[in-house]
C-alpha cells in the first residue's frame, strides 16, 4: 500500500514535468500575434552568469549580411541546429550551390540564444513513455513510436556531438537520469497504464519504479515514483559550442553569420523580375530589419513562442500560442550527495542540482513550473518576459522544502529568478499538428504537398517551432528535417521522412492520423 503525503495539493499527472498544454484555455478568447522579443529581460543564471554567453552581441554592429541563400530567423536550439545541419549538408555534398560558396545567416533579435533556450529549466528528457495512450490514440501507434523516437534521437545525437567533440564538460553535460514523481494513486496507476501501452505497441521502455519507502531512502523524499534515462546541461553553452562547430564544418564553402540584435520586423516577397527569382537558388524574399534589408533564397522561422508575429495567421489555437514561464536558482541546504545528480518533475515543477563549482559545498538548484500559480489564463498569450510573476514565484519558493524536508531552507531567496517565452500548440483540439515543421502554408494546407513543397503560398519559407514546453530533446531533430527540406527543395529531389520523425508534425497534414 502506497504511503501519499496529504499536503501535495494538485494531483499532477507523471506527464508534468513541463507545464500541461491540457490547462490552457486556447478556446474561447482573442489570439493576436505575438510581440516581438521584449527589448529588456529579465537577466538568467544561463545569459547572465559571467563569461557565459560570449556571443552575446556576436554581429550587432557593423555591416549586415544583406544577401544570403538561406535566413535563419532566431538563435536558439532550433537556429543553431539548423545551422549546424545545414554546415553538415554542405559539407556532404547534399546542399547544392550555385557556383559560389553558399551563404547562409542567423538573425536574432536580442543578443544570442536570449529565448526560451537561454532561459529554460535545462532539462533534456527524452519522455519514455509519458502519455502514451493519449498520443496513440491522437496520432495512431506508428506516428505515437515515433514521437517518443524523436525525443530519444535528438537528445542522444546531442549528447554523442557533445562528447565526441569533446565540450559535454564545457557545456555542464550531466547524464543524472530523470525521476518523475507521482503524486496520488490514481495519478500512480495512469502512468502503470501509459508503460503497459507503450510496451503492447512494441516499444522499449527503460524505466524502473520506486515505491515510497525506497523513494524516502533514495532522496529524502515521499510519494511513489519513477526513473528514466536524462541529461541536463546549460543550454546557452551548448547553443555556443553548437554554433562554433557548424562554422568549422565547411568554412570552404559555407559563409555562416550571425547578427544579434537584428530583429526581423517583416517579410515580403522580392518582385519576380526574371526566371532566377522563382528558383529555388534565386532571392524570392527581403527581410526587413532596422539595420536594413536581407534578400534570401530560404528562409528558416526559428522563432517558436514569437512565430506568429512574422506569420500572423498562426495566431490562436491552431497555430502557436506564446506562453511564459517562470525559472529560479536557488542554494541547497546540503550536498549534491544527499539531493542526487537527478533531474525531477513532479508536483507541477521541474528541477535539478547543478555540478558544483570549485567555490561551493552544496549546489544551486534550478527550478521552474507551477504556472497555474498566475491563475486564469495561466500565463498564455504572454510575450513579455521582461517581469516575473509573483504569485508563480511565491509557489516555487514552497516547492521544494516541502517536498524534501531538510535539504532545503524554508524562507531562502533564490540567487537568480526570470521568465522566458515558450511555443505551445492545441495537442487537444482534432486536426491541429502538434509540432509545426515544413514548409509554411497559409490555414488551408493541403493533403497533396509532398514532393512538391514549392506549391505553398509562402514557397521557400519553413518552420521548425510549437515544442509546447519541451523543446530540448525535439528541436535538434526537427531542425534536421527541415534544413533536408530546404536542401531538397534547392536540388529538386523529393524530401523523405527519417524513420524517428513523426509525420503528424509536418505543416502540411492535415488529419493526425
Ligand atoms: C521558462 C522555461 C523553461 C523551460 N524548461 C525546459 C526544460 O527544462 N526542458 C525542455 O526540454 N524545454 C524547456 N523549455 C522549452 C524550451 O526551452 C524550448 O522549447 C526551446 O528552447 C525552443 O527553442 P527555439 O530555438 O525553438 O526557441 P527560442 O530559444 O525561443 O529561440 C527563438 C529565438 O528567436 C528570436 N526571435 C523571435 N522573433 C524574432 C524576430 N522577428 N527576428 C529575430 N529574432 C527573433 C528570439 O529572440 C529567440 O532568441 C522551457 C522554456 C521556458 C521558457
Ligand atoms: C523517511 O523515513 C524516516 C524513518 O521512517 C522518517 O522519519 C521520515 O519522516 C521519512 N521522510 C520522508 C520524507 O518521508
Ligand atoms: C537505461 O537507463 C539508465 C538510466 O536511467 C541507463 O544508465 C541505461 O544505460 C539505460 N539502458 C538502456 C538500454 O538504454
Ligand atoms: C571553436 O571550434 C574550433 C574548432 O573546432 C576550436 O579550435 C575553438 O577552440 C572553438 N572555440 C571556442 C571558443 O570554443
Ligand atoms: C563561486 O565563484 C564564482 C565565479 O568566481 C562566483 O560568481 C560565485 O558567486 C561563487 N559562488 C560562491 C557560492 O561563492
Amino acid at each position: 500500500m502506497l504511503v501519499l503525503f496529504p499536503l501535495l495539493g494538485i494531483a499532477s499527472a507523471l506527464s508534468v514535468p513541463y507545464p500541461d498544454s491540457a490547462q490552457i484555455p486556447f478556446a474561447g478568447h482573442a489570439h493576436n500575434p505575438a510581440d516581438l522579443p521584449h527589448p529588456d529581460p529579465t537577466h538568467s543564471f544561463w545569459t547572465h552568469s559571467p563569461g557565459a554567453n560570449p556571443l552575446a552581441a556576436e554581429g550587432s554592429t557593423g555591416a549586415l549580411t544583406d544577401d544570403a541563400d538561406v535566413c535563419i530567423i532566431g538563435s536558439g536550439i532550433t537556429g543553431v541546429s539548423a545551422a549546424y545541419h545545414l554546415a553538415n549538408a554542405v559539407e556532404k555534398g547534399t546542399f547544392p550551390d550555385s557556383g559560389s560558396k553558399i551563404r547562409a545567416v542567423i538573425l536574432e533579435a536580442r543578443e544570442f540564444c536570449s529565448g526560451a533556450t537561454g532561459r529554460n529549466g535545462g532539462n533534456l528528457t527524452p519522455y519514455e513513455f509519458n502519455s502514451f495512450r493519449k498520443t496513440e490514440e491522437r496520432f495512431g501507434r506508428e506516428a505515437a513510436l515515433r514521437y517518443y523516437a524523436l525525443e530519444h534521437y535528438s537528445a542522444t545525437e546531442m549528447v554523442r556531438i557533445a562528447r565526441q567533440a569533446g565540450w559535454a564538460d564545457a557545456v555542464d553535460l550531466v547524464e543524472g537520469g530523470h525521476m518523475d514523481i507521482v503524486l496520488t494513486e490514481s495519478a500512480l496507476a495512469d502512468a502503470k497504464a501509459d508503460y503497459a501501452s507503450a510496451i503492447a505497441a512494441g516499444k522499449n521502455v527503460n524505466v524502473s519504479w520506486l515505491n515510497s519507502e525506497e523513494m524516502n531512502a533514495t532522496f529524502g523524499t515521499y510519494n511513489s515514483g519513477v526513473r528514466s534515462p536524462g541529461y541536463n546541461l546549460w543550454p546557452l553553452k551548448f547553443a555556443t559550442q553548437l554554433f562554433n562547430r557548424s562554422l568549422h564544418i565547411a568554412p570552404q564553402q559555407l559563409d555562416l553569420r550571425l547578427h544579434t540584435r537584428t530583429p526581423v520586423t517583416a517579410i515580403s516577397p522580392l518582385p519576380l523580375t526574371d526566371d532566377s527569382s522563382t528558383s529555388p537558388s534565386g532571392r524570392r524574399w527581403l527581410l526587413a530589419t532596422p539595420r536594413g534589408p536581407v534578400r534570401c533564397s530560404a528562409v528558416l522561422h526559428a522563432t517558436n513562442g514569437y512565430a506568429s508575429h512574422l506569420l500572423p495567421h498562426l495566431a490562436g489555437p491552431a497555430g502557436i500560442i506564446p506562453v511564459r514561464g517562470q525559472v529560479f536558482a536557488l542554494r541547497a541546504a546540503a550536498p549534491l550527495s544527499a539531493l542526487t545528480t537527478a533531474s525531477w518533475g513532479g508536483d507541477e515543477g521541474y528541477w535539478f542540482p547543478r555540478p558544483l563549482a570549485k567555490n561551493e559545498t552544496t549546489p544551486l538548484v534550478i527550478l521552474g513550473g507551477k504556472r497555474t500559480a498566475a491563475g486564469p489564463p495561466f500565463e498564455t498569450d504572454v510575450t513579455d518576459d521582461g517581469v516575473v510573476d509573483s504569485r508563480v514565484g511565491a509557489a516555487l519558493r514552497g516547492l521544494l522544502p516541502k517536498l524534501f524536508p531538510g535539504l532545503f531552507a524554508p524562507g531562502r531567496e533564490p540567487e537568480a529568478e526570470w521568465t522566458g517565452i515558450m511555443g505551445y500548440t492545441a495537442l487537444e483540439i482534432p486536426f491541429v499538428r502538434c509540432i509545426h515543421v515544413g514548409p509554411v502554408l497559409d490555414s488551408r494546407p493541403s493533403q497533396s504537398m509532398e514532393g512538391d513543397l514549392l506549391r505553398s503560398n509562402y514557397k521557400g519559407q519553413f518552420i521548425a517551432a510549437g515544442y509546447t514546453g519541451h523543446g530540448m530533446p525535439r528541436a535538434y531533430g526537427c531542425a534536421e528535417v527541415v534544413v533536408q527540406m530546404i536542401a531538397d527543395e534547392r536540388a529538386g529531389r523529393t524530401w523523405v521522412t527519417p524513420a524517428w520523425f513523426p509525420r503528424p508534425f509536418l505543416t502540411w497534414v492535415r488529419d493526425a492520423r
